[in-house]
């Protein structure tokens, strides 16, 4: 939307009544802000809270008000008019309590109606961000801890986004680093006959993947992985059966595993592995093509799950970091921030046990080393380096890891701080923060693994949600109904729906419980119940014959009853949750909004049967529901579903 276009939040218009009210009230207070805030709905729908503090600075000083409450009299008396505002009231020690214009909230929401849901953006201050999500580690596996980082990931970069900041949507996948140098050489080792194979082998190979999946869906736990490790090999898939070791490389880490075992047992081969670093670092032909492979491997696996998330993401992993650190370490030494400690450099930081180490004592760089340096690059002040660098320039950096990394991202901001890269305090920008999550639980309050004690693989929970959906609608005749492909793309909309809701819904910060049963229940807090709410309204329109899109521009929005009223305001409070969740880095805070505004929309539709404008709220919630910049895909799904609930 256009910035004039955005109207900001309620909180900010009823700012702006009381900012004027407040230059009247105390001419000599001019950096007052007004503190506006939601009030218990017996008193109205908002308050002003200054005359306190503001009754705190002026006693004294000669002013002719007797107390808080004529403070707050006043601020009252001297709003300015505005259709906005049906009736003010002044309650306790001077808070101003508004209640707003039934008038102005249909007006409101019409005129959203008529352009566009982005026009209850928030207004936030940041122009640029960073979100740092998913970033899993290669040749490791994509476990469900990775599945959290993506989902609230691309929650947030997709709440910033409706908020008009310009996202960048970064995977800093685990990418380099010491541990290449034993899988390249334990690769070499199982596979001695490896060749490289070119781009149209590994094509021909995907395409026969799935008569490969035939072969082998019996034999191997799983196969598409394996089918690229074949790629490796660059032999014929007919002589799959043949290979004696198959590992999965991306899938389960087994490939990670059986080479650590090996680099841990073998001095002989943890001697070679290290050299194979130094080949690789140095840049030697068949080392580098080895690690890219391996690298192709597990990112085609990743791209599957984003593909089927419907997740972007712009790989910028720690490879691309690593030829700048010198010149960041560099930088910091000038700054006298690196020390010697125990053959290792660090950084001493305050209240830590341990320092900030930015060179391993074996001279290698580490963790630290990259994310300081792709802090920096992201934050860069000084022209010292490339321009793409200094391009990236963004207000925000927020990273999206388990907690267990809190203490990581408290060293790194601290550096970046002493480094005068990020400004100190935690209130100014640029600024950074670390978007921790918790533990996915399995019912036995455990971590959440599988029966053979192995973590858990991204795709089979994927693939049980879509599985679970489908036996559903079946259940309920929708085979006979629906085409094969209405059916699969209902499922996944469903499915995946709702494994990100059951994950989002949830402060981050706690651990949360993996459900299938509870996740998939179409009452109660689940996506399968909004997307059912929504579905149902949709159907409502459709059914009753109306031109929604000409009756937002003709129709007249009347908020009679008291369940419309909230509603309406319920609807309008949209652009305030987007900023709270926004500003906080809590998902889940919308969740909460859009499963009350299902319950409001249900009071709605069971008491005002004869509401002249059940068409509007209705066509309303379905816009907010869904959101207007939904995919194709989506509303293809919509239709899907709205066919499949009765009303
Ligand atoms: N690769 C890390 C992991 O799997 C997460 C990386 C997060 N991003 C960062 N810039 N450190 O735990």
């Amino acid at each position: 939307a256009a910035d004039e276009e955005v109207v900001g939040t309620v909180k900010d218009q009823l700012a702006k009544l009381f900012e004027e009210s407040l230059r009247v009230t105390v001419p000599d207070q001019t950096d007052t802000d007004p503190l506006i805030a939601a009030c218990n709905p017996r008193f109205g729908d908002y308050q002003c809270n200054n005359a306190m503090s503001l009754w705190t600075k002026i006693k004294g000083t000669g002013s002719a008000f007797t107390g808080p409450q004529p403070v707050g009299q006043a601020i009252m008396t001297n709003l300015p008019r505005s259709e906005m505002i049906e009736s003010c009231s002044i309650a306790g020690p001077g808070f101003v309590n508004v209640k707003l214009s039934r008038q102005w909230i249909a007006k409101s929401i019409q005129k959203m109606l008529i352009k566009g849901i982005e026009t209850w953006s928030p207004k936030l201050r940041v122009k640029r961000a960073v979100v740092d999500f998913s970033s899993p580690n290669i040749a490791k596996e994509m476990h469900v801890g990775h599945l959290r980082s993506t989902i609230i990931g691309d929650t947030l970069a997709r709440m910033l986004e409706f908020s008009n900041v310009e996202v960048l949507r970064r995977n800093h996948v685990g990418d380099w680093g010491t541990q290449f140098g034993m899988l390249i050489e334990f690769l070499f080792e199982k596979f001695p006959n490896m060749e490289v194979v070119s781009d149209q082998a590994i094509g021909d190979l995907e395409a026969s993947e799935n008569l490969f999946r035939k072969l082998f869906i019996y034999k191997c736990s799983s196969t598409y992985s394996k089918v690229l490790v074949y790629c490796i090999l660059g032999n014929k898939v007919v002589k799959v059966s043949s290979v004696k070791h198959w590992y999965t490389v991306p899938d389960n880490g087994a490939f990670y595993k059986a080479s650590k075992q090996r680099f841990d047992s073998d001095p002989g081969f943890k001697e070679r592995a290290q050299q194979a670093v130094v080949s690789l670092q140095g840049g030697k032909e068949k080392y580098r093509k080895a690690w890219s492979q391996i690298c192709e491997i597990s990112r085609k696996g990743y791209e599957k799950v984003y593909q089927r998330l419907g997740i972007v993401l712009e790989e910028k992993g720690e490879s691309f970091y690593n030829p700048y650190i010198p010149g960041v370490l560099e930088e910091l030494g000038k700054k006298g921030l690196i020390e010697e400690s125990e053959g290792a450099r660090v950084i001493f930081i305050e209240g830590k046990k341990y320092p900030f180490i930015v060179v391993k004592s074996d001279g290698g760089f580490n963790y630290a080393s990259t994310d300081l340096t792709a802090l920096w690059s992201v934050n860069l002040l000084l022209l010292l380096y490339r321009y793409r660098l200094n391009e990236e320039k963004a207000e925000w950096m927020i990273y999206v890891t388990d907690v267990g990394q809190r203490e990581h991202f408290e060293m790194l901001f601290t550096a970046a701080k002493r480094a005068g890269w990020l400004p100190p305090g935690d209130n100014s920008y640029p600024k950074a923060n670390h978007v921790g999550f918790g533990l996915v639980l399995g019912e036995d309050g455990k971590r959440f693994r599988t029966r053979s004690t192995e973590v858990v693989k991204l795709v089979d929970l994927l693939d049980e949600a879509k599985s679970r959906c489908k036996a559903a609608l079946v259940e309920r005749g929708k085979a006979e109904e629906w085409t094969e492909e209405e059916l699969e793309q209902t499922a996944e909309a469903v499915g995946y729906g709702a494994v990100k809701y059951a994950d989002l819904k949830n402060n981050r910060l706690t651990n949360y419980t993996f459900n299938f049963d509870q996740m998939l229940n179409d009452q109660g807090n689940t996506a399968v119940y909004l997307l059912y709410a929504h579905a149902r309204i949709c159907s409502i329109i459709r059914k009753s014959g109306k031109d929604v899109e000409e009756l937002k521009k003709t129709g007249a929005l009347v908020l009679e009853h008291p369940n419309e009223r909230a509603l309406g305001l319920h609807l309008l409070q949209f652009a305030e949750i987007v900023e709270e969740a926004c500003t906080n880095l809590l998902p889940n805070v919308l969740c909460e909004y859009l499963y009350n505004l299902s319950g409001h929309f249900t009071t709605f539709y069971t008491n005002c049967q004869t509401s002249p404008n059940r068409w509007c709220c209705q066509s309303l919630v379905a816009f907010v529901l869904w959101g207007q910049r939904r995919r194709q895909a989506d509303s293809c799904c919509v239709k899907r579903l709205q066919r499949s609930c009765g009303n």
